[in-house]
């Protein structure tokens, strides 16, 4: 089976998408699949390694560029490159929002996960929580400024409605790129200027006194939903150092300690999320557990980290799915 890796990209989350890539590749059953490797530069010109041993830097003595073209797949170098299915390995915008998803369709390459609809949706925070509140899915509550409405009453009146802790949040970021917690009015407003920084539409959520859960589903129809997770962030909040870049950052917890019938709830929200969206092939259900037992939904990631620590596998692994055969899982589900 000829499959891609696609890893890269422009968004924010390039870095992370490396990593997680790297560790996708390792993975794969050699034996099993013939792999290309299809880098996205950070502007947004692809490349295709010209040795498949491992993900390294590509510059063009060691690349070809590609093009994308619809109903012909890839072209590298004008020649069709043979692809039965591709991983897009890629987080954020332009990767995880339904973009490449697109061009794949298009182009008529089966793909790994969500599809374009429910990319586009889980990638922004306000859309997502406004469908599952639809279907009676609890979620925080949250005000959604545009930049358009800098003006100051509308923000003093978000302030004042929410009140103290809160989160700000580019609508569409992942790894919490652009994420402020606000403890008081002062770094409220730099915490919006920070976040519009990264987008046009802006979040302002109420802190959630929980434990943060997190939970791997995998399928199409019929959804393998694994064990909860637990992060016990040992900073201010699970932000992107704590994630990447701080080793001591955060704790994960695998599985989740509790009863058997919150556990069962968790999993049962996180089915009823991943089909409420109307996702497909992968996405991790993150939510909060307060202390009196609600579980509230606070996003959904169509395109998760991928490393070899990250939640998704392990969560996996430790349900009984190794992360390898995650993978093969993935592409089967692709071609399904
Ligand atoms: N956006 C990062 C990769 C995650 O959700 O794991
Ligand atoms: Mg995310």
């Amino acid at each position: 089976i000829n499959v891609g890796i696609i890893y890269g990209g422009k968004s924010t989350e390039h870095e992370v998408s490396i990593r997680s890539a790297k560790s996708v590749f390792e993975a794969l059953n050699k034996e099993k699949y013939n792999v290309s490797l299809i880098h996205i530069t950070k502007h947004g010109e692809w490349l295709l390694a010209t040795d498949n041993e491992s993900i390294k830097p590509l510059d063009n003595t060691n690349s070809s560029k590609i093009s994308v073209a619809p109903s012909q797949g890839l072209l590298a170098d004008d020649k069709q490159v043979q692809l039965d299915a591709v991983l897009p390995i890629l987080h954020g915008t332009a990767g995880e929002d339904g973009t490449i998803q697109g061009l794949l369709e298009l182009a008529d390459i089966p793909y790994a996960g969500c599809g374009v609809r429910s990319s586009a949706v889980c990638m922004d925070k306000d859309m997502t929580k406004r469908l599952l509140e639809l279907k009676g899915i609890k979620v925080a509550p949250s005000i959604v400024l545009n930049y358009y409405e800098k003006d100051g009453q509308t923000y003093d009146d978000a302030y004042e409605k929410l009140g103290v802790p809160m989160f700000i949040k580019p609508v569409n970021q992942g790894s919490s790129v652009g994420v402020s917690k606000v403890s008081d009015e002062k770094s409220f407003y730099e915490a919006l200027d920070t976040a519009f920084s990264f987008d046009t539409k802006v979040m302002i959520e109420t802190g959630i006194d929980g434990r943060e859960i997190e939970v791997s589903v995998l399928g199409n129809e019929e959804l393998f939903v694994s064990l909860p997770g637990e992060i016990v962030s040992q900073t201010d909040f699970y932000s992107y150092s704590s994630k990447y870049l701080d080793e001591n950052g955060a704790l994960l917890n695998i599985p989740a300690e509790m009863n058997k019938e919150t556990l069962e709830q968790i999993q049962q929200t996180a089915h009823d999320t991943f089909k409420a969206l109307d996702c497909e092939g992968m996405a991790r259900v993150d939510v909060f557990l307060t202390p009196d037992g609600e579980i509230i939904v606070n996003e959904v990631n169509t395109l998760p980290g991928f490393t070899s620590i990250s939640m998704y596998p392990k969560l996996l692994e430790a349900s009984g799915v190794p992360y390898s055969e995650t993978l093969d899982r993935l592409i089967e589900l692709s071609l399904e």
